[in-house]
């Protein structure tokens, strides 16, 4: 029985949202909906649409800065929508399944790429909305389909190629996605795809502050002169590594991740990209643009 969103309800359980990112910096949502489902989820977009209010999706809340102040309208979040459907040719995950648990099982489950994706967390929806990855490949290399709600909360549910994803991009913008479909490949070889998932996690503890708190890559890497830069090597070159500002600093291991040292606001977070983005214009002639998604 898929239940009427209540805007009362709505109302009382809307919380800091520094409780709902991995950075712990934001305020409080008029409105926060926790629908279960695609079908609730629709009655959630409807209901706003009628009533004028914005919404805004949250996913695992990796990939976000949100500002300190009250955030007007309301937010949709993805947690609560979850399953794992496993068939012969293909895995099908809701939204809210936490995307490090599909790496994990991606040997065994045969999936392609998802081995290359350790230390990417984040729920199925966010990583899938933003196309995550790395060095050892991207979640769209993996999708053989996408469910979601678009702009108008109309259902769908589209074939997907990886060519139709960008560099942390996809092609939903505006719409909400509730699911995703991986693709399983018994022809893969489970020594290979275990080796490359140990090689991959080993080189991310290495290089990046996976336990702490952080929103990952805040810049996107830059194009320059002879193509594209490491963010995080600019900012290290430009001597700003553990620069603080507040309880926000440039993480001493990775350059390009702020880290909320304790007790960051958001406003710490934003006077510390300000200034890295100042010297790092300065010193290398180049204008970092966030990668990270903002509210305010
Ligand atoms: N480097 C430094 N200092 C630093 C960081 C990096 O000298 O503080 C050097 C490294 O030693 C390396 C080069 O810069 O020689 C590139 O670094 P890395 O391999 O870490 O790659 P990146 O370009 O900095 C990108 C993604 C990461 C992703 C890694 C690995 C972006 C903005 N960043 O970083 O993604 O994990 O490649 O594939 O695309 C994220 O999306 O949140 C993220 C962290």
């Amino acid at each position: 029985m898929v239940s009427r969103p209540s805007f009362d309800e709505a109302r009382a359980r809307a919380v800091r949202l520094s409780e709902h990112t991995s950075l712990g910096v934001g305020g409080k949502p008029e409105l926060f909906f926790e629908p279960q489902s695609l079908e609730e989820a629709a009655l959630v977009v409807a209901a706003c649409r009628a009533a004028g209010v914005p919404l805004r999706h949250l996913g695992g809340g990796y990939n976000l800065l949100v500002g300190d102040a009250p955030l007007a309208g309301a937010v949709l979040a993805t947690h609560a929508m979850k399953g794992l459907v496993v068939d012969d040719d293909r895995v099908e995950a809701a939204a809210g399944h936490f995307f490090p648990d599909l790496v994990r099982r991606s040997v065994e489950l045969s999936i392609p790429a998802l081995p290359g994706c350790p230390g990417i967390p984040g729920s199925v929806g966010g990583v899938v909305f933003m196309n995550a990855g790395g060095r050892f490949g991207s979640v769209a290399d993996a999708l053989l389909e996408v469910t979601g709600l678009d702009p108008e909360g109309e259902p769908f549910r589209r074939a997907v190629r990886p060519r139709d994803f960008g560099y942390r991009s996809s092609p939903f913008a505006g719409c909400l996605v509730t699911g995703a479909v991986f693709r399983r490949d018994r022809g893969l070889d489970p020594k290979v795809e275990r080796a490359l998932l140990e090689e991959a996690q080993a080189w991310k503890r290495r290089t990046q502050p996976l336990a702490a708190r952080s929103a990952g890559c805040i810049f996107k890497n830059p194009d320059g002169p002879s193509g594209p830069r490491s963010a995080g090597r600019l900012i290290d070159e430009a001597g700003l590594k553990g620069l603080q500002v507040g309880g926000a600093q440039v993480s001493a291991l990775h350059a390009n991740f702020i880290v909320n040292a304790g007790g960051a606001t958001s406003a710490d977070v934003e006077a510390l990209i300000a200034r890295v983005r100042e010297s790092v214009l300065a010193r290398h002639g180049l204008l970092l643009e966030l990668e990270v998604c903002r509210w305010s």
